[in-house]
């Protein structure tokens, strides 16, 4: 199906910002985050079709679509958890295309881990402590070890304290029921304080009670004028609620690009793209 008239957009020249941002981000900001005509096939089926788009500090964009839609497999690109068939990725001005996710993550692109590739065996606050120690990087001075500890420990636990797991510091990951692991997951974001924080359905499978945590969380750090925001989201109360500005990925490709209530509005984008009925408005 072809886009919707009014949210069509081609893909700008390599060299140009791709996107205009809806939203409370200034369109004059330098884009932090760029990808040009990003694309990966998987055998002969393209899950990311040529997406140009750029991402700007203080913004925060929901990413929607139907299933299938190549929304994860975008992030996938992005994080370096897969390479791009072709296409570049451009962070803060720079190429950042090839380099691998653990370099990513050094340069400021921040994802939510998979906590099983953590270290499950360990205390809740172990798993953050080390988050937070690998941004800090400083070398070993045995002199200030202790005290560096204790510092280490209290940033980890202020950060517990913001993803409400505080009282659960001594548990080990692997024992925590899966709301937790995803507030987790959240928690050691944090901790590693990226540029770009990805956001992939942070609060699928959670309670009802535990979801307002994760998307408090999200809109502290939108508050930060320097962070970008990228959140794929089914909901779209919580998009409505979140979202600067809404890009639609249909059949790998980025469909709508504008204003959040714009894109949910239209009919072509809600019954096409999010399989949604009219006047209902919510996916899951
Ligand atoms: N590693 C892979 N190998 C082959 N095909 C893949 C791979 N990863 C993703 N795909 C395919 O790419 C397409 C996009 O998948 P993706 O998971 O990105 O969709 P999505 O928009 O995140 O969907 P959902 O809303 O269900 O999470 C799907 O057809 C999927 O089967
Ligand atoms: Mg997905």
């Amino acid at each position: 199906m072809n886009a919707p008239a009014s949210f069509a957009r081609t893909a700008p020249a390599p060299s140009q910002p791709a996107g205009q941002p809806a939203g409370a981000a200034s369109s004059a900001a330098r884009p932090l985050l760029e990808t040009r005509g990003l694309t990966i096939r998987f055998g002969g089926h393209v899950a990311v079709n040529a997406v140009s788009c750029a991402f700007r500090p203080g913004e925060l964009t929901c990413i929607v679509g139907p299933n299938g839609a190549g929304k994860t497999t975008y992030f996938n690109l992005i994080s370096g958890q897969l390479p791009p068939t072709a296409g570049q990725i451009v962070l803060d001005g720079e190429d950042v295309t090839r380099l691998p996710v653990s370099h990513k993550t050094r340069r400021g692109i921040g994802r939510a881990f998979q906590l099983t590739s953590l270290f499950p065996q360990l205390s809740v606050l172990e798993n953050v402590r080390l988050a937070v120690q690998a941004r800090q990087q400083r070398g070993i001075d045995l002199f200030s070890m202790w005290s560096r500890h204790r510092d280490l420990q209290a940033q980890a636990m202020a950060i517990l304290e913001r993803v409400a797991l505080a009282g659960k510091r001594h548990l080990t990951v692997a024992s925590l029921p899966h709301g937790d692991q995803r507030k987790l997951e959240v928690g050691i974001l944090l901790a590693l304080q990226p540029r770009v924080f990805m956001f992939d359905e942070p609060t699928a499978g959670m309670s009802v009670d535990e979801v307002p945590v994760i998307l408090d969380l999200i809109r502290e750090i939108r508050q930060d004028r320097s962070k970008t925001v990228l959140l794929v989201e089914h909901k779209m109360d919580v998009v409505r609620s979140l979202a600067d500005r809404i890009i639609v990925l249909h059949n790998g490709a980025l469909v709508a690009d504008g204003d959040p209530a714009e894109v949910i509005a239209s009919p072509v984008v809600q019954q096409a793209y999010l399989g949604l009925p009219e006047e209902e408005g919510d996916h899951a």
